[in-house]
């Protein structure tokens, strides 16, 4: 039981969603881990559950509506206001983050969440559509910059039936979050983010023994999926072969070739708000692998393969009507920034990791790693030089700038 939320003094708002089911669940955790609780409903949430519920899990009345005598006889808003030192708003809808991001003060909830000095907290639920609308990025943006700290939402099954992320946190990670606050709000910046991340080579077939493939080792892509889940989201490694173990709270999908890679990015891209490429993918195949093993032909001095294109799987990815924010590798062996330029812009990329493999101790293999990233939000075109260093920790900087940078985009 999380010692820390005993005696605090807690303002649980409930709003017009069907999360608010659990929200009596959460009244019951905090009760529980010794927080007093008021309860506050909008009108729409009584729709969902009624106060009498509330009221009997917390052994207060609870409150809603601003224009209420009787009740502001008891302790007016302005006083409960004061009275709490933490407001937490579960769950909070589209609709309510959009009044809270504008300064309004229409109903009780509003007007508290207004008046009130508190520590505040709320965990979005919503559809996963009205969750990616720019609008409600731009206000979650907004709510963070005023001093809020979102929960969630996860990623799933939804009421609804679409899947995505929307769904509000279970109330027990909401109670194992408050109970340490700031540590969870600056360590998971991608809770409730679904990324999905290419790692390793691709092997093309040539004959039953034999293939086209590469250097990559995996590592760099592995530590991007390590930083990722560390940052609090939900990851889907998409790997070539490699010889490396699964990082920690990680799902991978094993491939082989780029064709299968390609399938997997495309099967995942519609429903992930983070995309990165980081394998290294064979650009072409065998037209046609030979059925049996190639012989060696005596007399004859050179043998001719036929090689075809394999797809591009980031710039479909980026080409998608649904696309997610997405973040691609360029290695090069020269002239670094301008090819890198021209990839972010020939694959419509969001932003690009520029590496010069020829650099020793470095890239393909290697521990340490050091890159150009090069981004366009909604704010323009930046850039930043990251020097060598291990792979784990240029991985988090990677991971870090690309989700500021999808914020940014969201808010324009
Ligand atoms: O795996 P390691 O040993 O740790 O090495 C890491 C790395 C050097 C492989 C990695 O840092 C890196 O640079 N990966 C990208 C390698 C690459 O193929 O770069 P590229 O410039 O050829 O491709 C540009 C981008 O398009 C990449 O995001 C690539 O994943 C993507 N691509 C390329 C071809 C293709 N058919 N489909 C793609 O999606």
């Amino acid at each position: 039981m999380p010692s820390s939320l005993s005696g605090k003094r807690i303002l649980l708002g409930i709003s017009a969603g069907i999360a608010a089911y659990k929200s009596a669940q959460l009244a019951r955790l905090l009760t529980q881990a010794g927080a007093e609780v008021r309860v506050v409903m909008t009108e729409g949430a009584q729709a969902f559950i009624t106060p009498l519920t509330l009221q009997a899990l917390t052994g207060e009345p609870v409150r809603t509506s601003l224009l209420d005598p009787e009740a502001e006889a008891g302790m007016g808003h302005i006083e409960l206001a004061r009275w709490a030192d933490l407001v937490l708003v579960a769950p909070a809808t589209a609709d309510l983050m959009a009044r809270l991001a504008t300064g309004q003060a229409d109903d009780l909830l509003t007007t508290l969440c207004l008046a009130s000095r508190a520590d505040k907290v709320m965990a979005p639920a919503m559809n996963q559509a009205m969750w990616r609308h720019p609008a409600t990025q731009r206000n979650a943006s907004q709510l963070t910059a005023d001093g809020w700290r979102l929960l969630g939402p996860a990623s799933g099954d939804q009421a609804c039936g679409d899947i995505g992320p929307g769904r509000m946190l279970e109330p027990e990670a909401i109670l194992e979050a408050l109970a340490a606050p700031t540590q969870t709000a600056e360590v998971h910046p991608a809770d409730g983010l679904h990324v999905v991340i290419t790692a390793g080579p691709t092997r093309e077939p040539l004959d039953p023994v034999r293939y086209l493939s590469n250097h990559s080792s995996g590592k760099m892509g592995y530590a991007l999926a390590a930083a990722a889940a560390a940052l609090g989201a939900r990851v889907t490694l998409i790997s070539g072969p490699v010889a490396l173990a699964t990082p920690e709270g990680v799902e991978r999908l094993d491939v082989e070739t780029a064709r299968e890679m390609h399938d997997a990015a495309q099967r995942l891209a519609g429903e992930c708000d983070l995309f990165i490429g980081c394998a290294a993918v064979a650009d072409y195949r065998a037209e046609t692998p030979a059925e049996h093993k190639i012989k060696k032909r005596e007399g004859e001095e050179g043998l001719t393969l036929t090689l075809v294109k394999n797809p591009d799987i980031i710039a479909e990815v980026a080409a998608r009507a649904d696309r997610p924010f997405v973040v691609g590798f360029a290695a090069e062996t020269r002239d670094l920034e301008a090819y890198a330029r021209d990839k972010l812009t020939r694959k419509g990329l969001d932003m690009i990791v520029a590496n010069d493999v020829s650099a020793a101790g470095l890239g393909f293999g290697a521990d340490d790693n050091a890159a150009l990233l090069l981004w366009r939000d909604g704010e323009g075109e930046g850039g930043e030089s990251l020097p060598p260093q291990s792979k784990a920790t240029l991985a988090r900087a990677v991971i870090e700038r690309a989700l500021a940078c999808r914020r940014a985009r969201a808010a324009h």
